[in-house]
């Protein structure tokens, strides 16, 4: 009768110990969005963890758990997806430009961290024209800015100026 009291309590004191030191968690929730220079790669630590350490798996948003592919992608032991500096040559949309999720499990369970767009942009020299514009005297001309598509995501107008004088802003 003690001894089955005595494993009843253990076992009690065992489930005890497991909630109170066990735990999941979300690291990053503001990480939806990765975007890095093809000349540089990029890692990114998995957003998700627990105590005791989880075990960080990384997949593609259609569920598929992803392997590594060496010098161009690697998850490392401490669950960083590493995704390698890369040739424009070599860019490739299912590795480069696609949406990830990492899980973390433990004892306390699974959690799944929310998707994670990671793209890659290529620094590439680029120059941005404005095209000869006719209008009659006295009506309106509209110049605009003419920005590459590869870049024009990530290009902001700042200023137009005539004769290397700035023109200010009417908006
Ligand atoms: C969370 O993610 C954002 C967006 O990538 C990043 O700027 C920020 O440094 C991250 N914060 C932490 C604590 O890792
Ligand atoms: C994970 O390991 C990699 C390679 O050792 C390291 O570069 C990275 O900083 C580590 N990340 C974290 C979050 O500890």
């Amino acid at each position: 009768m003690w001894i089955l009291a005595f494993i009843f309590f253990q076992s009690i004191l065992n489930v005890f110990s497991e909630d109170l030191h066990s735990s999941l968690y979300f690291v990053n929730a503001s990480l939806q969005e990765v975007v890095f220079a093809s000349t540089t790669g990029t890692s990114v630590p998995c957003p998700a963890g627990g105590a005791p350490p989880a075990s960080l798996r990384w997949y593609l948003a259609t569920g598929e758990e992803i392997y590594d592919v060496p010098g161009i992608r690697h998850v490392h032991p401490n669950g960083t997806l590493q995704i390698f500096n890369f040739l424009p040559s070599s860019f490739s949309k299912l590795i480069h430009d696609n949406t990830y999720y990492c899980t973390a499990e433990n004892p306390s369970g699974k959690i799944r961290s929310q998707d994670v767009h990671i793209k890659a942009v290529s620094r590439e020299p680029y120059t941005v024209r404005v095209a000869d514009q006719k209008a009659m005297r006295g009506s309106v001309a509209v110049f605009k800015c003419i920005i590459p598509a590869s870049v024009e995501a990530y290009v902001t107008v700042v200023s137009w100026e005539k004769d290397t004088v700035s023109l200010s802003s009417a908006v």
